[in-house]
C-alpha cells in the first residue's frame, strides 16, 4: 500500500514537472519566432531525446553515403553532427550552417571532444546559402525549417546548392513548437521542384526525404 502511495506521488510528481517543462518552453518561445535561443540549446542535448529521436536511425534514413559532401542546415550545439560526420567518414565532409554563432561555438567544442575533423561549422542563412551551386550531394534539417519564416526561399537555396539527384532530407518532432506538419511540408517542397523519395514514422514525429529534379 504504501508502495503504491509512493508510486502515485511520484508519477504526481513527474507529470507536473513535465507539465512545468512544457509550459516554460511555450511561454519562451511564444510570440519570439525565429530561431531558438542558444541558452535553450541544452534542451536538445537532453539524454531523454535519443528514445524520441534517436541519432543514428533517424540519421540512416538520410541515405548519407561515405565520400559524400553534406549540407546540415540548423544544426544548433550538434546533436546530428557528430555521427552524421562519421557516416560520410575522412574522405566526405559536414558543412554545418547554422544562423547562430552561439550554436556554432557549442557545436564546435562537441567537434573537437569527439575528435572529428570532416565537418566545418559555418555561420549563414538559410536564405542566402553561402555555397556554390551544385556543391552539395545531400542536405538535411531537423527540427530547423519551422524557424525559418521564408522557407520557399530556403527551399529555392537548397535546391539551387543541391546536386541534381541530390538527397533532401525532414526530420520533425512534435515536442518541437515549430514543428512543420507532413502536408505542409510535402505541398511546399513539391511546389519547389522535389520529388517526394520516402516518409516514415517515429516516436512522435517524421522523416520525409525528396529528390533535388
Ligand atoms: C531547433 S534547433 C535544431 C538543431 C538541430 N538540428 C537539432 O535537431 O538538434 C534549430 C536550429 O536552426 C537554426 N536556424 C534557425 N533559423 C535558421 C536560418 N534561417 N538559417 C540557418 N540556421 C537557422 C537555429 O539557430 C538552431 O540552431
Amino acid at each position: 500500500m504504501r508502495a503504491l502511495r509512493f508510486a502515485v506521488y511520484g508519477l504526481i510528481a513527474l507529470w507536473a514537472l513535465a507539465s512545468l517543462y512544457v509550459f516554460v518552453w511555450i511561454r519562451e518561445r511564444y510570440g519570439r519566432g525565429g530561431p531558438i535561443p542558444v541558452s535553450q540549446a541544452g534542451m536538445l542535448l537532453h539524454p531523454l531525446r535519443g528514445w524520441l529521436q534517436p541519432v543514428r536511425p533517424v540519421l540512416d534514413k538520410f541515405g548519407l553515403r561515405p565520400g559524400a559532401t553534406v549540407l546540415e542546415l540548423g544544426p544548433g550545439p550538434g546533436y546530428f553532427s557528430v555521427e552524421a560526420a562519421r557516416i560520410v567518414g575522412p574522405e566526405g565532409r559536414i558543412v554545418c550552417l547554422d544562423l547562430q554563432p552561439g550554436m556554432l561555438q557549442m557545436l564546435a567544442g562537441r567537434l573537437g571532444e569527439a575528435s572529428v575533423r570532416n565537418a566545418c561549422p559555418l555561420a549563414g542563412d538559410a536564405t542566402r546559402l553561402p555555397l556554390a551551386a551544385a556543391s552539395v550531394d545531400a542536405a538535411f534539417l531537423v527540427t530547423v525549417l519551422g524557424e525559418i519564416p521564408d522557407r520557399p526561399q530556403a527551399l529555392a537555396e537548397l535546391r539551387r546548392v543541391l546536386k541534381p539527384g541530390g538527397v533532401l532530407s525532414f526530420s520533425e518532432s512534435l515536442t518541437d513548437p515549430d514543428y512543420v506538419f507532413q502536408a505542409s511540408l510535402r505541398d511546399l517542397c513539391r511546389a519547389m521542384g522535389f520529388r517526394e523519395l520516402s516518409c516514415s514514422g517515429e516516436r512522435l514525429g517524421y522523416t520525409m526525404t525528396f529528390a533535388a529534379a
